[in-house]
């Protein structure tokens, strides 16, 4: 079985956990998350590589440079997710299995972030669980890959 490597995209204003809304977001850094993505890639035997960006072009950037580099893509959008045809347009165009995670659950919140312009074209979506819904999306994304395979 060859070494499967995941792509984990974090949007706008993730930089700032860990300090921002934490009674929303929890107290976990990025670095935090990072962390514990690639330890959990380690155990799962995968290889996880980390990007954040601000910007919507370079998210759609990214996703564009995972063809034939990755297996797979867990994506925290942030508040792109509600607003994004073209981060939705990246993921269908590139045909790559994806996985989209929330740190809160987006239906509990404001009405505006309900609706997920990229769930309709990602295999499935776990919000809520703060950072462990990351974790949660890349056990679910390789589990997925390796029952395809
Ligand atoms: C978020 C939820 C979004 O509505 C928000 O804009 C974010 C973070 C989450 O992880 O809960 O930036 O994606």
């Amino acid at each position: 079985m060859s070494e499967l490597s995941i792509l984990v995209l974090h949007g706008p204003n993730l930089n700032l956990l860990g300090t921002r809304e934490p009674e929303v977001y929890g107290s976990t850094t990025l670095e935090g998350i990072n962390n514990s993505l690639k330890k959990e890639g380690n155990r799962l035997q995968v290889k996880v590589s980390c990007l954040q960006s601000n910007h919507e072009g370079n998210l759609v950037d990214a996703i564009h440079g995972a063809i034939s580099q990755y297996q797979g893509i867990v994506i925290n959008a942030g508040a792109y997710t509600h607003t994004s045809v073209a981060i939705r347009d990246a993921i269908a165009g590139v045909g790559i299995a994806t996985v989209e995670v929330h740190l809160s659950n987006i239906y509990r919140r404001e009405q505006f972030r309900h609706h997920s312009f990229i769930s309709p074209v990602v295999i499935g979506q776990i919000s809520g669980f703060g950072s462990n819904s990351y974790i949660l999306g890349l056990q679910a994304l390789v589990s997925y890959l390796r029952e395809e395979s």
